[in-house]
């Protein structure tokens, strides 16, 4: 079986050249730009195609890794290409993007699949080391798609359509906003004189700790710090000391955190409900 690519970006790329190290025959790469195309097939031995015609005339699977917004508009040049029902008639297509369901591939009307690598592609560079304990979340699959997916050696998730939304909003909760989270407390880090790299190697095992922690005892025991405590005064003097932005923030977070102590502290709670105006 072998597999093509349209969109040679940073996805595209990096699972093209982890099926490539499982085994697979990477057919090659269409894309907007030449560049991108060289790219990707030089780093998976593969050919690059100038046509959208030529990746799906010569691979059985077609990977649309384009970004989301893209995907609806490949979908269209695909169907509005001369005898597509043809061209397209034993082939399967897959996306990789976890907001948008496989409804969007209907239009070709032939298999469709999505799957989604629950893992952050930041630059170009392939990761092929990070991808061993990633898991990959596939929606719509039929049988040799799930006869295929143990063959990548990840761990599997399988979701359906409906649920696709809530399980993206975790994953961009996990990912992108621990990233925004690390921002804020590097910032005030750096505000105090501490530059960056050190604010963040400084973090770094106070990070990994709690995760150890969460995946030890769970969410709810791996809890710690003032508000736990009910140290009323420190997170007041906390608040006291942030700017209004970050402070709102803190806030927020600070709300939800009560959520997971089973008996709160009253004056806590008040103090992380009420806002500045009410302060004053
Ligand atoms: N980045 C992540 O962390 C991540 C994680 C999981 C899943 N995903 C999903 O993976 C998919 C790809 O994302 P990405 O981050 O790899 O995006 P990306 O790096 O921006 O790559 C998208 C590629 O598609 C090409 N392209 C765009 N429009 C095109 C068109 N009309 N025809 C042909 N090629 C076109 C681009 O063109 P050029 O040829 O101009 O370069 C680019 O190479 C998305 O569905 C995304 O949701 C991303």
């Amino acid at each position: 079986m072998r597999i093509g690519f349209i969109g040679a970006g940073k996805v595209g790329t990096s699972f093209g050249a982890l099926l490539k190290l499982k085994g697979q025959e990477i057919s090659g790469y269409y894309s907007r730009s030449q560049k991108s195309i060289e790219h990707a097939c030089e780093i998976t031995g593969s050919t690059p195609y100038s046509t959208l015609e030529a990746v799906i005339k010569d691979s059985d699977w077609i990977g649309i890794t384009v970004q989301d917004d893209q995907i609806e508009q490949v979908v269209a040049e695909i169907t509005s290409l001369p005898q597509y029902r043809q061209l397209c008639q034993s082939k399967t297509f897959f996306h990789m993007s976890g907001a948008t369901t496989v409804d969007v591939l209907k239009p070709l009307k032939t298999d469709i699949f999505s799957l989604h690598p629950l893992m952050a592609f930041p630059s170009y560079k392939t990761q092929l080391e990070d991808w061993s304990n990633t898991f990959i979340t596939v929606e719509n699959p039929n049988t040799s798609v799930r006869s295929w997916l143990p063959k990548l050696g990840l761990n599997t998730l399988e979701i359906e359509s409906s649920q696709k939304v809530k399980y993206h909003t975790a994953a961009v909760v996990a990912s992108n906003y621990l990233v925004t989270l690390m921002d804020f407390a590097i910032n005030e880090l750096e505000f105090i004189g501490i530059d960056r790299e050190s604010g963040f190697k400084a973090l770094l095992p106070l990070v990994e700790g709690t995760l150890n922690n969460i995946q030890a005892l769970g969410t709810k025991k791996a809890i710690t710090g003032p508000i736990v405590r009910g140290d009323v005064k420190t997170v007041k003097s906390h608040l006291e000391a942030l700017e209004p932005e970050p402070k709102e923030l803190y806030r927020l977070l600070g709300r939800h955190t009560l959520q997971l102590i089973s008996e709160a502290n009253p004056m806590m709670v008040h103090l992380l409900e009420e806002d500045d105006a009410c302060q004053k």
